[in-house]
């Protein structure tokens, strides 16, 4: 009888995610003969059973298409939420899912987040297999992450279009971008569209930093400044208050922990108007009229580079092979041209952060673009 492998998305949607699903289900069915099944809305839809048959069929024309033709819900398996507040290990259910239709493999397309559920799906004995996707580019173990380059073009292509109303009005406009804790979304589309600021979470910055180099971009005759900031940049004092914070949140005291917890979903909240608060302080700095533009859901949306669909193809070619080979428990990493299995224990909780002297990083000081220390 035929084998049957599954096959789920989660996390964020990520362009590049309906490539990786056609990549695994033709070849498991052209190659092997396996029979491929999808579950609905990521973890969720696996613990209730929402399966669906992909066959070619159902896969043919979707490589160009953004999203995913799954769904997808952020959830984390050992605490779901089942309703009226409470939260469960739903592990053993899926267990029962997976063992109900004889899964030989269960395909993860995840982000990190993703890369921690299928660990913990492993650990219970469910055959997991990850494949990397996330527009941040954060995943630990692999050299690239299908999306990311998608969404670097389109955060491109705004920080150009941005460029032509800036210098018409001559003013500061800060555009945010997204990449969660890690700056490459930011870092790649402020080289590539000429940003004259850029700020990273990984580089904590200092305003009136930011401000001296727009004033002296000013006084060179340039009285216009692109500002490419990470959702998840921080000013040095913030970062400092940040860690502090969390160290805290970590106390064996209830009380003192309890607080800090308290207080860093203050800091959280007040954080996710960061864009619009360094827009202004910079307006009062240098008398430059300031605009904010937040790119958001943008840069997720629509249909994939041609390079992220490569790398979703290779890699999900790949993993069928790896699924084949009797490997297990493992993400799928891209390494230079080709692949390599990365144990989950080894991905699962850490993160790619940008190195501080990633030669990205390098280049932008040659150029002189203030990355705000
Ligand atoms: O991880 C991808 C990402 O787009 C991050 O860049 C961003 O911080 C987050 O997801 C947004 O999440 P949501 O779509 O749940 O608002």
């Amino acid at each position: 009888m035929a084998q049957t492998i599954g096959i789920l998305t989660a996390g964020g949607d990520s362009p590049g995610l309906n490539a990786a699903i056609r990549a695994v289900g033709k070849a498991a069915e052209r190659t092997y003969g396996m029979h491929v099944i999808g579950f609905r809305d990521g973890f969720r839809g696996l613990m209730h059973d929402r399966s669906v048959r992909l066959d070619s069929e159902t896969l043919s024309g979707i490589l160009t298409t953004g999203g995913t033709i799954l769904g997808t819900s952020r959830d984390k398996v050992h605490k779901m939420h089942v309703g009226n507040g409470k939260r469960m290990d739903m592990r053993p259910l899926m267990k029962q899912v997976v063992e109900s239709h004889d899964l030989t493999a269960l395909v993860c397309l995840g982000g990190g987040g993703t890369m921690k559920n299928a660990l913990r799906l492993a650990e219970v004995g469910i055959p997991v297999i990850a494949l990397p996707k996330t527009i941040d580019n954060d995943v630990w173990g692999t050299d690239a992450t299908f999306g990311f380059d998608t969404a670097l073009t389109i955060a491109t292509e705004a920080i150009d279009r941005l460029h032509s109303t800036a210098h018409s009005h001559h003013r500061i406009v800060v555009v945010e971008l997204m990449g969660h804790n890690t700056g490459w979304l930011a870092l790649g589309a402020g080289l590539a569209g000429g940003a004259d600021v850029i700020l990273i979470p990984e580089i904590p910055y200092d305003v009136e930093v930011v401000a001296e180099s727009i004033l002296q971009r000013k006084a060179a005759g340039s009285a216009f400044s692109i500002v490419a900031v990470s959702e998840g940049a921080l000013s040095a004092a913030d970062r400092e208050r940040h860690d502090r914070l969390a160290e805290l949140a970590t106390n064996p005291d209830d009380g003192i922990r309890e607080q800090a917890k308290r207080d860093l979903a203050e800091f959280h909240a007040v954080q996710k108007r960061h864009t619009e608060t360094l827009a202004a302080d910079l307006e009062e700095r240098t008398g430059l009229e300031s605009r904010v533009t937040i790119l958001g859901h943008v840069q997720r949306g629509g249909t994939p580079s041609a390079v992220d669909r490569v790398l979703a193809t290779r890699l999900g070619t790949a993993c069928v092979d790896y699924i084949v080979e009797g490997l297990r428990g493992v993400m799928v990493a891209a390494r230079g041209e080709g692949t390599e299995p990365v144990d989950l224990k080894e991905v699962a909780g850490k993160r790619k952060a940008v190195p501080v002297d990633h030669p990205w990083v390098v280049s932008a000081r040659r150029l002189g673009i203030c990355l705000g220390d």
